[in-house]
């Protein structure tokens, strides 16, 4: 056995769909209820669907009884005040597990590289049954913001960078992927995050909308490369050197949105 994936992402693991046409939508993600919740950066989330309806957003897995980021439950109070994000949610037709609204801080491209992180959505997913891969719809308009993708966490020559303007609608493996965000501000960033199961609704769905992994990628010159790999490194190291001073060690960063 194994899981379900959808060709479309099986080479690259993301695809870039046609862009949506924001403008024509009101800014729903501004009336929904955030709560904090640390991810990668400084962050909020206004959940539309979770484990039980509740508006909280921590990983299906750690509720009881625990399981898979499938069947979220959608949140009555968010939903009224947000229906075009839920029905673009749920326009795939696939299984939704979380669904929620990040708000994202500014930050910088070290902090990026630092925030870079493997999500865990298939945990307790059975074999056999399709893999959960992410949708991300940006809601404000960011161009000069990245979807930053590293097969490699520490390999600059494996980075995509996925420019962020409104409407940008990128499907990501992000279990396969080390990912973070740069948001260059200087408003925060909003986009609505959704967790979907792989199968033919969802390879209907990358099609319809010419789904496509051709992308070529933003010039970044090697210093900035560079100069921020360092910083990283040192960041790291220091977090090291904390962590045994205080008689444990660092086990790398665990998904900072479950
Ligand atoms: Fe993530």
């Amino acid at each position: 056995m194994s899981y379900i994936k959808s060709a479309a992402l099986d080479e690259k693991g993301y695809v870039i769909l046609d862009r949506y046409d924001q403008a024509a939508d009101p800014k729903e993600w501004l009336d929904i209820e955030y709560v904090d919740w640390k991810s990668s950066g400084v962050t909020q989330f206004a959940p539309l669907a979770s484990a039980f309806g509740e508006i909280e957003v921590n990983g299906f897995w750690n509720h009881t009884p625990p399981r898979t980021d499938k069947d979220g439950v959608w949140i009555e109070s968010q939903v009224a005040k947000a229906p075009n994000l839920t029905r673009r949610a749920q326009e795939p037709g696939a299984n939704v597990g979380r669904c929620r609204v990040i708000e994202l801080q500014p930050n910088i491209y070290s902090d990026t590289l630092y925030n870079l992180h493997q999500d865990d959505n298939n945990r307790l997913n059975p074999d056999g049954t399709g893999w959960i891969v992410r949708g991300f719809f940006n809601l404000s308009d960011d161009p000069e913001s990245f979807m930053t993708l590293r097969e490699d966490r520490f390999d600059p020559s494996t980075e995509i960078r996925i420019a962020l303007p409104a409407g940008a609608q990128i499907i990501v493996d992000t279990q396969r992927f080390w990912h973070a965000v740069w948001h260059k501000g200087p408003e925060p960033r909003y986009c609505l995050i959704t967790s979907w199961e792989s199968g033919p609704e969802l390879d209907a769905y990358i099609e319809k909308y010419h789904g496509t992994s051709e992308h070529e990628n933003p010039y970044l010159s090697r210093e900035v490369i560079d100069e921020a790999q360092a910083t990283v490194q040192r960041r790291l190291a220091e977090r090291a050197a904390t962590l045994a001073s205080q008689g444990t060690t660092d086990r790398g960063p665990v998904d900072p949105e479950a």
